[in-house]
């Protein structure tokens, strides 16, 4: 309500400031004692396998650094807003697509046990031989971009797209869930076909520079966190598909699956996805 009537704002009428309050507050107590207790362990500069953490407590203890413990922990908590639930939706949302079309899902396990078989775990470097796999992501989030209208931008300058003038300061929402499932630009949009991506010629990439398919954004303010994205998202996707056997519980069939949508801070499955997994490596 106080985006549209915006003197509504200080009285918080929904009461979601002061819920987002109470979040934000929980996380910040968690990174400070994530920040105490490594501080307490070691120096950081010790350790063989520095995380990010380390890197930046070590800059902050620069001469005349300006990152504070107050600017650290709000870069960690816009990664973790920004970086958790979009991976795990898309995660989640494969796994759906993958139950519903079970030969896809053998196609997909054939491919990686081809590669990488069984008994070692996958590593980063396998993805790139996993054109499957791969194509299986994008088809994901073409169909199922898990921040189906970006963020919101605002024209700096008045402009005009396609005869269309965008005055200077309106903001600007960019669907693309409804680009992804765009019939002039996409054969059978509804239909959940990663084949597509692997057809001859088709060069189509998430990376910001084919505008049919930017569930990260493009341009200046594409998602800084897509290179990590995408990696965890299909390292986690190649694991589960290795190391499990998947079925639908309760005799469902694929068919049945519910695949409704429900808009939270992503989009998400209406009704959370449950699977029955049978172990098929050891861990
Ligand atoms: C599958 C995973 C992800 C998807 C689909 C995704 C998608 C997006 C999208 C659509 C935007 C807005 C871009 C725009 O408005 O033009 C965004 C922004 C952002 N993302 Fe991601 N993201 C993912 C993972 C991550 C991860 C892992 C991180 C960091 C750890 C991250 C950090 C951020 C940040 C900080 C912004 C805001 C950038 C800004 O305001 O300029 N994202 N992301």
């Amino acid at each position: 309500i106080s985006d549209y009537f915006t003197f509504l704002a200080p009285i918080d009428l929904q009461g979601r400031g002061r819920r987002f309050t109470a979040y934000f507050n929980k996380l910040c107590d968690f990174f400070d004692k994530m920040i105490e207790n490594r501080l307490a362990a070691t120096t950081g500069e010790g350790r063989t396998n520095q995380d990010i953490l380390d890197v930046l407590l070590q800059l902050s203890r620069e001469d005349n650094s300006k990152l504070t413990r107050r600017t650290i922990k709000s870069f960690l908590l816009d990664s973790f807003i920004a970086g958790s639930e979009t991976s795990s939706t898309t995660l989640e949302w494969a796994m759906a697509e993958l139950l519903r079309r079970p030969e896809l899902m053998k196609r997909a396990r054939e491919e990686i046990i081809t590669v990488v078989g069984f008994e070692r775990e996958i590593e980063e470097s396998d993805i790139s031989k996993l054109p499957l796999l791969q194509a299986i992501l994008k088809e994901t989030l073409r169909l199922h971009p898990p921040v189906p209208l970006l963020l919101p931008h605002k024209a700096e300058v008045s402009t005009e797209i396609n005869g269309y003038l965008v005055p200077k300061n309106t903001q600007v929402l960019v669907n693309v869930w409804a680009i992804g499932r765009d019939e002039q630009v996409w054969e059978k949009p509804d239909c959940f076909m990663p084949e597509r991506f692997m057809e001859a010629g088709s060069s189509i990439d998430f990376r910001g520079q084919h505008f049919e398919l930017i569930p990260f954004g493009s341009g200046r303010r594409i998602c800084p966190g897509l290179p990590l994205g995408v990696r965890m998202v299909q390292l986690m996707l190649a694991s589960l598909i290795q190391s499990f056997e998947w079925s639908l519980p309760d005799g469902m069939k694929p068919q049945d699956l519910n695949l409704n949508e429900q808009f939270g801070i992503t989009l998400n499955l209406a009704s959370p996805l449950k699977a029955l997994a049978i172990p098929v490596r050891k861990m």
